[in-house]
């Protein structure tokens, strides 16, 4: 195998993504690496969990920097000694600055709790029950000058279920989220997934002309049916 693509994480909290990544990266034959994790704040609780996992890590904090480009110059520096090759946002909470997107294009990567572009910026999840949207979920893409506007790599939906408070629909998305940032990271990592003239260009699926009929469907109806079946079981 092809050696695997150095990655940096950037985090600013919880890093249940990047936990999700470094699991994934434990396995040697993932394409990609995880070298170092970076987070603006110094109490992030994903900076424990990394270390604890023996990965590097290091705090950037923004008030240690006299302007937002000073800041974004440290975080850029970190990223070099890192020897990184791919950089992935995993809820880290600050707008990176014109100069240190352009430099790493097509190799940073985020994302996001919806299907974009549904849903920029905050509040995903009470946004899309205000909406009563049946299907909602998260998104990976490349970083580009606009927040959450990049090239699209990937896309996982949920339902949304009637009664769902927000925080039911979070975790649920949240879920997909940890399977989906792996899957995306890996594609990148392999090259299988690349930014070309500011589109995603995939790789061929072997498997894509089998899906011409495929559909996600929230309510799900072959739920209804089990459910059906099931009473018609139990009815007399
Ligand atoms: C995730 O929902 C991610 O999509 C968003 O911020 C949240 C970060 O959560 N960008 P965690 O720190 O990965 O647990």
């Amino acid at each position: 195998m092809s050696a695997r693509k150095r990655t940096v994480v950037l985090i600013s909290g919880r890093g249940s993504n990047m936990t999700a990544l470094i699991a994934a990266a434990s396995n040697l034959d993932y394409p990609a690496e995880i070298v170092g994790v970076i987070s603006d704040r110094a109490n992030a609780a994903g900076l424990g969990i990394a270390a604890a996992r023996g990965i590097a890590t290091k705090v950037i904090s923004r008030a240690d920097y006299t302007s937002k480009e000073a800041h974004d110059g440290a975080i850029d520096a970190a990223l070099v000694s890192f020897g990184a090759e791919i950089v992935a946002l995993a809820g880290y909470m600050r707008i990176l600055g014109a100069r240190f997107v352009e430099k790493w294009l097509g190799r940073m990567i985020n994302i996001h709790p919806a299907l974009l572009p549904a849903f920029k910026g905050l509040d995903t999840h009470a946004r899309a029950i205000r909406a009563g949207i049946r299907i909602h979920g998260c998104t990976v893409h490349f970083v580009t000058l606009d927040m959450d506007d990049g090239p699209i790599i990937a896309q996982a939906a949920v339902p949304v279920m009637v009664g769902d408070s927000k925080d039911m629909l979070a975790a649920r998305v949240l879920k997909a989220e940890h399977r989906l940032y792996p899957l995306a990271l890996g594609l990148v990592a392999e090259g299988k997934a690349r930014m070309e003239g500011g589109r995603t260009v995939l790789a061929h699926f072997a498997d894509d002309a089998d899906n011409s009929s495929s559909v996600v469907m929230a309510p799900d109806p072959l739920r209804e049916e089990t459910d059906l079946e099931h009473l018609a079981r139990i009815t007399p």
